[in-house]
């Protein structure tokens, strides 16, 4: 059974302030899943515009119904790291603020039927499109050990990566997200088990991240919307995992610099030139009151820009 879209969105007043939003501007959410964010964004509008992606047909269906008699609304069901497509699908130009709060909805991790949750017996699924052919089922039952390794330790810095992967391959098939934990949590010893919370937490993201690609092509799809903002259009970049963060990191000290020529080059040969200013340098963080009533913005992180 599908349950009702429940997100709560994270540090919705400091995203909202922090793309300082134009009335009439062209705003575009990358990631829409409840339209929390884009709600709050739309209060802001006057003459202006939202778009709003989402990957997962499910928040789609459940924007249309929020946002339903909204005719500045536009929603596109696809994945923003096709966003040069969609943009030019949509026949829009140029936009006066961007958001991307990455990672994966509640409601993903809420739906049993999903399998993104070791907290329900289900079905291993975590497709975030499920028009996509490749799930959580290949991952684990496809791939050899040393890719698996990698996956679990790179995605979810597991240190006990290495025994994971074995006690997978040992087990396979694995199809459902009991039988994964329960291999999990045989993998270590049974006091970290109990002295972590959620021991099986860092493996179910890491493959999650595997099944979405979503560290694939991040980068370059930062370095493409920012080339769409107006002078004064913000970029707002909410992010979970601290690989993602240092992807958005890399690619905003990218724009923020004027030449990135090696060190000692007497006269500037790359022609490469600022394109934003950081509107925070340290990355903000949920506040103690936040982190307490919704624990999944504990990790999360706020970086924003500003294009000049
Ligand atoms: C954290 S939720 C967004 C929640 C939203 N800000 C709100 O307030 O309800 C992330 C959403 O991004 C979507 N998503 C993740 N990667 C995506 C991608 N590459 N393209 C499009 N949507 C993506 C997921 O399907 C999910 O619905």
């Amino acid at each position: 059974m599908e349950t009702e879209f429940k997100h709560i969105p994270i540090m919705l007043s400091e995203v909202t302030s922090g793309l300082n939003i134009r009335p009439d501007g062209i705003y575009l959410d990358c990631t829409i899943g409840g339209g929390g964010h884009s709600s709050e964004i739309l209060n802001h509008l006057t003459t202006g515009k939202l778009i709003g992606i989402d990957k997962d047909q499910d928040a789609i269906e459940a924007c249309k119904k929020r946002f339903a008699g909204k005719d500045n609304v536009i929603l596109y069901k696809g994945d923003f790291k096709q966003i040069d497509l969609i943009l030019n699908e949509l026949n829009i130009n140029s936009l006066d603020g961007v958001l991307l709060d990455l990672g994966v909805s509640s409601h993903q991790i809420d739906t049993a039927l999903r399998g993104f949750s070791f907290r329900f017996d289900a079905p291993l699924d975590m497709r975030m499109d499920r028009s996509q052919n490749f799930s959580a089922l290949d991952v684990v039952n496809k791939y050899s050990f040393s890719r698996l390794m990698r996956v679990i330790s790179e995605y979810g810095e597991e240190p006990y990566a290495r025994s994971i992967a074995f006690n997978i391959i040992k087990n396979r098939p694995v199809t459902t997200t009991k039988q994964l934990a329960s291999i999990i949590e045989n993998s270590m010893p049974k006091k970290v088990v109990f002295s972590r919370r959620g021991a099986h937490k860092k493996t179910f993201q890491a493959i999650r991240i595997e099944v979405n690609g979503e560290l694939d092509r991040l980068f370059e799809s930062i370095l493409y919307l920012i080339t769409k903002l107006n002078k004064g259009g913000r970029m707002a970049v909410l992010t979970f995992h601290s690989l993602e963060d240092r992807i958005v990191k890399n690619a905003f000290k990218l724009c923020a610099t004027e030449c990135i020529c090696p060190p000692g080059t007497p006269i500037c040969v790359c022609g490469h030139k600022k394109s934003i200013k950081l509107i925070n340098k340290k990355p903000i963080i949920a506040s103690k009151d936040e982190q307490k009533q919704n624990p999944r913005s504990t990790s999360a992180k706020l970086r924003i820009i500003e294009k000049i």
